[in-house]
């Protein structure tokens, strides 16, 4: 089966090469959480990063395990949620990225997340946690549907993904309406719909959340580079120390 072509959003890609840099710089054991169908993760592994991975869907899980048999891969995942971690062993590295952490949309479990990865680094070890603030959608009007990604899927078909959000400022909820067709020769044949929500978190806040835990020696990477983030930017990776 041929896999579906996307061009995706440059937040999706862009936390590939930063992200591995920062893993090696800290050598040792690595664990991705959310790590999905294995973007990341396999190609890490291709680079020769230790790293195990773990996710709470059990079909992305899957599709993984088939990618790293093709590439004779035999990855270590765990299906589980990254704010109930339980796992034998302890890294230097736990990093989620395409800001899969702002996923987390209860206060509660964004904390229990963070205390997880606590518990789950050595002494010393590091996270890196990508997040982003929807800056692009604050003055959007809700009801207009915005272009996505777009693709060609195994049977030949085009599917063309659009999007509408909402914007909670009080409770720094985004909630996004996604709408997929399905085109076939010119003829649209079906369109679904999912709905998901991110919160999205301020540099202070977040700074607290992780000083509350335990982490200290933060630094903030702006936009896609290693440099510290400037007030223009919306999307920050933070880096922080057990
Ligand atoms: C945007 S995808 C990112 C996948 C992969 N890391 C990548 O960059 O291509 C988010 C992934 O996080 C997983 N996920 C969402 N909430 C989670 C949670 N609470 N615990 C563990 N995994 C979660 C989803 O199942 C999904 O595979």
């Amino acid at each position: 089966m041929n896999p579906m072509k996307v061009s995706l959003p440059k937040h999706m890609t862009c936390d590939f090469l930063e992200t591995r840099l920062m893993i090696m710089e800290v050598p040792g054991a690595a664990l991705e959480l959310g790590c999905g169908t294995g973007r990341l993760l396999l190609s890490y592994l291709a680079a020769g990063i230790e790293v195990d991975g773990v996710d709470c869907s059990k079909d992305m899980l899957e599709i993984c395990r088939a990618k790293a048999k093709i590439n004779g891969q035999d990855p270590v995942l765990y299906d589980q949620y990254m704010q109930q971690l339980n796992l034998p062993k302890k890294y230097m590295t736990i990093y989620i990225p395409a800001a899969s952490f702002m996923l987390l949309t209860e206060r509660e479990d964004a904390m229990e997340a963070l205390k997880s990865i606590y518990a789950h680094l050595e002494y010393d070890g590091q996270t890196l946690i990508p997040l982003f603030i929807p800056k692009h959608l604050f003055n959007n009007k809700d009801d207009e549907w915005a272009p996505g990604l777009r693709g060609t899927r195994s049977d030949g078909s085009e599917i063309v993904v659009s999007s509408k959000s909402n914007i909670n400022f009080l409770e720094q909820i985004q909630t996004k309406l996604e709408r997929y067709e399905i085109v076939r020769d010119g003829v649209l044949i079906d369109t679904q719909y999912s709905t998901t929500k991110m919160r999205w978190f301020y540099k202070y806040e977040f700074l607290m959340m992780l000083e509350k835990v335990g982490f200290h020696d933060f630094s903030i990477y702006g936009g896609y580079s290693l440099q510290e983030v400037n007030e223009d930017q919306s999307f920050m990776i933070i880096r922080a120390r057990k």
